[in-house]
């Protein structure tokens, strides 16, 4: 097969990027920008216009999409096709929010049956949780819920709760418990009471050993601090994951365990039962136009033309940054405190499904998969790392998210938010010059040899990229559709990079050598046929753990 660098879409955009990279940002902006490269939907404002790009840079991105077959990979994906080529399974996450009931075949069989079913025992749980029929083993109702899961089983529900708080059920706390650090569950358990407590144990596999152990953890001190027998397990427990015998291993009836399917990827599972919490925390109504809002968006990313097609668009712009300019990192800056776990959430999508570097064909690229994807809630990042954005020697482009409506009164302070991220997108871009900081810095008191001295380290050089998507409101209508246009970005991303978002093969290793790590410390013996490194770590951990 051709080498992608070599195909003739790919070699024009790197001759188009040695004429457009002499270009300044400032130079390029014209008022026809603004009906190019703005893009309003119904809910949602997406700025392209602060970019290194033009309307020639678009059309050659855009033949790179064809020319690498992406509308036919679309299609694959739609009609699920086994996308994910190196585990041989479809990737149909666009299943579990077709709301229009489409058909959609594995292997000729409809999916959408079992989807609707998972779906309709779902809202029947959340409704015995919230009119108090499902109670307690003693028949006290249910008020705290504990989500144990990490990864794609944590970071989705997670986000969603966190960022939709003010549509929650004002009867129910979440906690979510991930880490296996026994800090984390030791803090949410201690001021639980048993008796009124669910655990949702979510892991796909259910191998898991961070979400096992936790588990567990969460048995023996129910168990422990109920001084119930075996059976009360049954009000207190539920199981989300593909592998109904293992739950069951674990103590948890086939009752009480919501399934999904192979098909769904972990980092792409918040849509499934994996997102049981969130229906129980935010109400089943709201949980559907969460996958209504994603729905929205499947459509539209099928049916657009690419020129206007927003997770295209996207994804096409960090191939252009990263395959042509080099900026090997990006950063999503959400201006809503409500987003605030988004980058977290956005890592784990666009990294574990893209860091990777051998294609389709089993062969070792040439060019770079993705970037790496950083970042933290606006204002307090302006006073952490923006200094190195607007003046260090890396350029980063930058995705800022805000959204138009406030939820609280304080109108002001939302003025002020707002105004911080428009502004910060401008200062990138436009920059201070040498003769603006002359005029400045000659308004005050100083002398000729006073001004040269500072003046070099007040220019802001501009021409710095960034992307702003503005939503309308944040609903979980709206919040479904900026997910799932990431979701989307990533898989066009994959496509062209020729490698499959759909594995993470590459998070095994660490797994099986953590294993045999702690057999080591478990028996008090370190292995002497080891690198000497970790030999030396698992002394000194040996004789100091018992000091702590
Ligand atoms: O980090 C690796 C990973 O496999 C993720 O892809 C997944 O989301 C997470 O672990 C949790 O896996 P599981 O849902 O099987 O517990």
């Amino acid at each position: 097969m051709v080498r992608i660098s070599e195909i003739p879409s790919w070699l024009k955009l790197v001759e188009h990027h040695s004429k457009i990279s002499k270009l300044n940002l400032n130079e390029i902006f014209g008022s026809n920008r603004i009906e190019k490269l703005i893009f309003e939907e119904e809910n949602i404002l997406v700025d392209f216009s602060k970019n290194h790009i033009t309307e020639e840079t678009l059309e050659l991105l855009v033949s790179l999409a064809k020319e690498l077959q992406l509308e036919k990979k679309i299609e694959m994906m739609f009609a699920g096709e086994r996308i994910n080529f190196t585990e041989s399974r479809p990737a149909l996450h666009i299943a579990l929010r077709n709301l229009s009931n489409y058909p959609i075949k594995v292997d000729g069989v409809n999916v959408m049956p079992k989807v609707n079913a998972v779906l309709l025992k779902m809202k029947l749980f959340t409704e015995s949780i919230q009119d108090g029929t499902w109670c307690g083993f003693d028949g006290e109702r249910i008020t705290d819920i504990v989500h144990i899961g990490i990864g794609g089983s944590d970071l989705g529900p997670r986000l969603i709760c966190d960022a939709l708080e003010e549509y929650r059920n004002k009867n129910l706390k979440v906690h979510f418990v991930s880490n296996v650090d026994g800090l984390d569950i030791h803090a949410t358990l201690k001021c639980l009471n048993p008796k009124t407590t669910l655990f949702i144990i979510a892991s796909k596999s259910f191998t898991t050993p961070e979400t096992l152990i936790n588990a567990n953890t969460a048995k023996e001190w129910f168990l422990k601090h109920t001084g119930a027998n075996e059976n009360a397990i049954a009000k207190h427990f539920v199981a989300i994951s593909t592998n109904e015998e293992a739950c069951f291993k674990f103590g948890i009836p086939k009752e009480n365990m919501f399934t999904f399917w192979d098909w769904v990827g972990g980092r792409f599972s918040l849509w499934s039962s994996i997102g049981l919490v969130i229906s129980l925390y935010l109400g089943f109504d709201n949980f559907t136009k969460l996958l209504a809002g994603a729905h929205k968006i499947d459509t539209h990313f099928r049916s657009t033309t690419f020129e206007k097609n927003l997770p295209i668009l996207l994804a096409l712009l960090t191939i252009w940054y990263n395959n042509f300019w080099n900026y090997l990192t990006y950063a999503i800056i959400p201006y809503d405190l409500r987003l605030r776990l988004l980058p977290d959430y956005l890592q784990q999508l666009i990294m574990e499904s893209n860091g990777k570097r051998i294609n389709s064909e089993g062969k070792v690229i040439d060019y770079c998969s993705s970037p790496i994807v950083w970042g933290r809630i606006g204002t307090d990042s302006q006073h952490s790392f923006f200094q190195l954005l607007h003046q260090g020697t890396q350029i980063v482009p930058l995705i800022f998210v805000g959204v138009a409506k406030p939820s609280h009164n304080l109108s002001h302070h939302h003025d002020v938010l707002i105004a911080n991220m428009i502004a910060q997108s401008e200062a990138l871009m436009c920059g201070k010059s040498s003769n603006e900081v002359y005029d400045e810095l000659s308004q005050r008191n100083l002398t000729r040899e006073e001004i040269e001295k500072i003046l070099p380290h007040k220019i802001f050089p501009g021409n710095r990229p960034s992307t702003t998507i503005f939503l309308r409101e944040l609903n979980p209508e709206t919040l479904g559709s900026l997910l799932a246009i990431f979701e989307h970005k990533v898989f066009v991303e994959g496509t062209i990079w020729d490698i499959n978002p759909f594995d993470q093969w590459g998070v095994e290793l660490g797994k099986e050598l953590a294993k045999k790590v702690l057999n080591q410390i478990e028996a008090g013996k370190v292995d002497e046929n080891q690198n000497l490194s970790t030999q030396k770590l698992l002394l000194y951990y040996l004789k100091n753990k018992e000091n702590l």
